[in-house]
């Protein structure tokens, strides 16, 4: 039976504080400057992770897959002081440009971050690339606070999610059930070409990424039961795990 994982450490805030922000949150959700988000966050995910940003009051944000923009104008209102880094391979889709942001079409990995206060700052990543790998990608860069969107259970979403990563289970790009001869051939077109530029590559279950990312955490929160709902990581300060 795989483990099943919700939460590790503790965060700081409480539910009750969580259930206090909704009519905060829900008058500014009337504000947005996008009615509709279709392929980006709607009200409970945007809440979540407006709530936290709002707690954590981070001095910086990486926002990593913004598509429309709309994430990026909840985060300047929920930290108005923060400084914010917007990386998207594609900014043509922008439809709110936030005048205090700034823009980058690299990957979160070729940036230089060197500038950023390191714990002070909050990731948020919604690009769908494999979670594992950006953890020890914001490790390496000296990063403890992180938000994945997307934490997908074991043999859903299109990426390597760290409830997968915690789960043993691998992961195995699920192509979903087709709709119709388009569907079928859509559904065919896409596995021919992950195969051709293995942009997913298949990951077999194993126990070791959970054991080495166990090590890392030291708050992990996920919403129990939940299907993709985002999650809250804080990393442990590097160098903590003996000396020579
Ligand atoms: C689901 S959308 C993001 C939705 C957005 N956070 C929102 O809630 O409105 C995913 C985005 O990730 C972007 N993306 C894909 N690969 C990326 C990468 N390597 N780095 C940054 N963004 C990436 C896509 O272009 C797309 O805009």
């Amino acid at each position: 039976m795989m483990p099943t994982v919700t939460t590790i450490g503790s965060v700081p805030w409480t539910r009750t504080e969580l259930v206090e922000a909704l009519p905060e949150f829900a008058e500014l959700y009337q504000q947005r400057p996008i009615r509709e988000n279709m392929g980006g966050m709607g009200a409970p995910h945007m809440f979540a992770i407006w709530f936290i940003l709002k707690k954590l009051k981070p001095k910086a944000i990486i926002e990593s897959g913004v598509w429309y923009g709309q994430g990026t104008w909840f985060f300047e209102h929920a930290c108005p002081d923060a400084q914010i880094h917007c990386i998207d391979i594609n900014l043509d889709r922008l439809r709110y440009r936030s005048p205090r942001a700034y823009y980058f079409n690299k990957d979160f990995s070729q940036l230089d971050w060197t500038g950023l206060p390191r714990e002070q700052t909050l990731l948020f990543f919604d690009d769908h690339q494999n979670a594992y790998e950006r953890v020890k990608t914001a490790h390496w860069f000296g990063f403890s606070h992180l938000v994945f969107e997307d934490n997908y259970i074991p043999g859903q979403g299109d990426c390597y999610s760290l409830k997968q990563v915690l789960a043993h289970s691998g992961f195995k790009r699920n192509f979903g059930r087709p709709k119709g001869i388009k569907g079928l051939m859509g559904r065919e077109l896409s596995k021919i070409k992950e195969r051709l530029f293995l942009a997913y590559p298949v990951i077999a279950p194993n126990a070791r990424d959970a054991a080495c990312l166990r090590e890392h955490l030291q708050v992990y929160l996920d919403e129990a039961g939940s299907y993709t709902w985002l999650c809250y990581l804080k990393l442990r300060k590097q160098g903590s795990h003996g000396e020579f």
